[in-house]
């Protein structure tokens, strides 16, 4: 199974805390050029009614709602993970909040919810990781009231390809294939590309919003604690020594670069999906 959908991995080393995906998140706080909030820009596409029930699979660190903490509606709201270190941190994150949120632990493949019980379902940068994709859209499907909304985001395929460019670069191609790029440079099981196919097999309506945006980045090491968040040895499986050959080799391309630029670009391909 390709480790970015092999769940004993997200779950023991990918995901097990946040610490791997804030390194990435870091990249983008500090580098976007736009200077529009994703989180805010997110919440500013719910269309919820005040007295709904609302589920986030996936809910990482919890950031959705620390962003938008002051003009969270009083929804009933479950933040789930199938991270139980996760929901940890976003239950130590949202304390600060003063607003009751429930925390469950749920793998997206079996909702632990009654049929049509829910207005909306959150599933932000998830979906592409989770194995049985089909079964997680049929369950997210039944337990979404009639009218209800599923609120996915995720990544169209020029997302960060530099990244993914600069990796073939120095390391082995058939490594890279062979592990598909690991978590979070291969997002393409569930992708901007190919999500509302996938969407319509269990909703009627499906609509795409993109975010517009991209990286200009000064600093090199940000870019290499991105890379070396994806677990090279484990999840692509490069051996530790080609690993640290083939980092010097990429920090010193970089810095060529970067001297020769002042900044280095890199793309990036975000959206949401609705779908009811
Ligand atoms: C890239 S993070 C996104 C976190 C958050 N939604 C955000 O947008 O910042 C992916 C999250 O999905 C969780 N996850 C992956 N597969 C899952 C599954 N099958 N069921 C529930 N959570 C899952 C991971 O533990 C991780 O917290």
């Amino acid at each position: 199974m390709p480790k970015w959908s092999d769940q004993d991995y997200l779950k023991t080393q990918q995901y097990h805390n946040a610490d791997k995906l804030n390194a990435r998140a870091a990249l983008h706080q500090r580098f976007s050029v736009t200077k529009l909030n994703w989180f805010r820009w997110v919440f500013d596409h719910f269309e919820i009614p005040a007295a709904s029930r609302v589920l986030e699979l996936g809910c990482g660190p919890g950031q959705l709602w620390f962003e938008n903490a002051e003009r969270i509606p009083p929804w009933d709201i479950s933040l789930s993970d199938f991270s139980l270190g996760m929901l940890a941190e976003a239950q130590a994150k949202l304390f600060a909040l003063k607003r009751p949120f429930n925390y469950a632990e749920i793998d997206a493949q079996e909702i632990p919810f009654a049929d049509a019980s829910l207005d909306a379902v959150i599933a932000n940068h998830m979906l592409y990781h989770v194995a049985d994709r089909n079964k997680a859209l049929a369950e997210i499907r039944r337990v979404l009231k009639p009218g209800g909304r599923l609120y996915a985001a995720t990544n169209g395929s020029a997302h960060i390809r530099e990244l993914k460019n600069w990796l073939l670069q120095v390391f082995p191609a058939e490594l890279l294939s062979k592990a598909g790029a690991g978590p979070a440079v291969s997002a393409l099981g569930f992708s901007l590309d190919n999500g509302a196919k996938q969407l319509g097999r269990h909703f009627s309506t499906v609509i795409c919003e993109h975010f517009t945006d991209a990286l200009k980045v000064t600093e090199i090491k940000p870019i290499i604690d991105y890379l070396l968040s994806i677990n090279l040895v484990t999840a692509l499986e490069v051996p530790p020594e080609l690993t640290k050959r083939g980092l010097a080799e990429l920090r010193e391309s970089l810095e060529r670069q970067l001297a020769e630029q002042g900044e280095i670009h890199i793309s990036k391909e975000t959206g949401l999906f609705i779908s009811s």
